[in-house]
């Protein structure tokens, strides 16, 4: 995907990326690093997360930090900035996620998923702020189309996701015009974590999909390209947004209806 003209677009810059040792956030440091950023990924398990910088390449950091753990995360936004210098692109996309019924689920299983998506969120962005290069700087939210539209199985995953993408317009607000801050809305992403959890059993790809306007799971890199229009000069004027990047599966067809075959 990597075009000539793109070469270095992120030259100079610094770049966190919380949760960013594996999945689609992963994907995200990766892009980042290859266009010249120099990226730093957190995540609990730091086997993970030197592995994950190993991939990125050889001025990559990984580090281990819990997003629930306000002070744990700050310390590593400290140091990170104290290697690189001040940061220029800051990703929130540390997730938990199962499938259970809101009857099945107690307040601890939906206290754990809000604490780590939400509360994660606030603690990653608010920790970040006085480290952040300004003006210019991008902070990217990974939030869901289960934001908005409700899910059977997913009460603490939606509740969380729906109060992200409200924190992304309020920080947008807040700290504009020297920070700009945005979201990603992933659809279905094929060889995820977060798809094993969700449609077990389902063929690595996904296979057909008939209600996906584009009729196919996305790709993580897919995903990783609007991570790179938000954090570009190209979107300097794009801030409060939420970008869906899932083919279309949250048009939500309300007819019901196959579309008839094409004459
Ligand atoms: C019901 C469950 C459960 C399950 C855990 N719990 N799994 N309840 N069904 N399948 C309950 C536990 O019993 C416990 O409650 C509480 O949740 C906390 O569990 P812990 O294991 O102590 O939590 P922790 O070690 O912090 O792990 C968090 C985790 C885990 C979310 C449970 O799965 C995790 O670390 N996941 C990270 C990776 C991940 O999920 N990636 C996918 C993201 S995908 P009790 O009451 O027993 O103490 C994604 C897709 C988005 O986000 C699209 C939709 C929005
Ligand atoms: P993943 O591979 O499980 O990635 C989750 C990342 O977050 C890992 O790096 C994990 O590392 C880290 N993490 C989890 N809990 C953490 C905590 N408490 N503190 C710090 N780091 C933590 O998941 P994914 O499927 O790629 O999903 C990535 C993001 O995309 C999530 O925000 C998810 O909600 C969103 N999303 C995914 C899909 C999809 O199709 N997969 C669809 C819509 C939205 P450790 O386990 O080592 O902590």
């Amino acid at each position: 995907m990597t075009s000539a003209f793109r070469d270095g677009l992120l030259a100079g810059k610094t770049a966190f990326v919380a949760g960013g040792t594996s999945g689609i956030n992963l994907g995200i440091a990766k892009r980042f690093g290859e266009l010249g950023a120099r990226v730093a990924v957190v995540g609990r398990n730091p086997e993970k997360a030197t592995n994950a910088a190993a991939q990125i390449g050889k001025d990559a950091l990984g580090l281990s930090a819990d997003v629930r753990d306000y002070g744990a995360i700050r310390g590593a936004l400290e140091h990170v900035a104290g290697e690189f210098g001040k940061l220029d692109i800051v990703v929130s996309g540390a997730a938990g996620n199962f499938l259970a019924p809101a009857i099945g689920m107690s307040a601890n299983a939906f206290r754990t998923v809000v604490d780590i998506d939400l509360n994660g969120t606030f603690n990653v962005f608010r920790a970040c702020h006085d480290l952040l290069n300004t003006p210019g700087a991008s902070l990217i939210a990974i939030t869901a189309p289960q934001a908005v539209n409700a899910s059977t199985l997913q009460i603490h995953a939606c509740a969380a996701k729906a109060g992200i993408n409200q924190a992304i317009r309020v920080l947008a607000l807040e700290w504009g015009p020297d920070i700009r801050v945005n979201g990603i809305s992933p659809g279905p992403i094929a060889g995820t974590e977060g798809m094993s959890r969700l449609a077990p059993g389902a063929p690595a790809d996904g296979g057909r999909q008939e209600r996906i306007a584009l009729k196919r799971w996305g790709q993580i890199e897919e995903v990783a390209e609007c991570a790179v229009f938000l954090s570009s000069p190209s979107a300097s004027y794009v801030t409060g947004a939420i970008l869906d990047c899932d083919g279309g599966a949250s048009l939500g067809d309300a007819t019901m209806r196959a579309m008839p075959a094409r004459a």
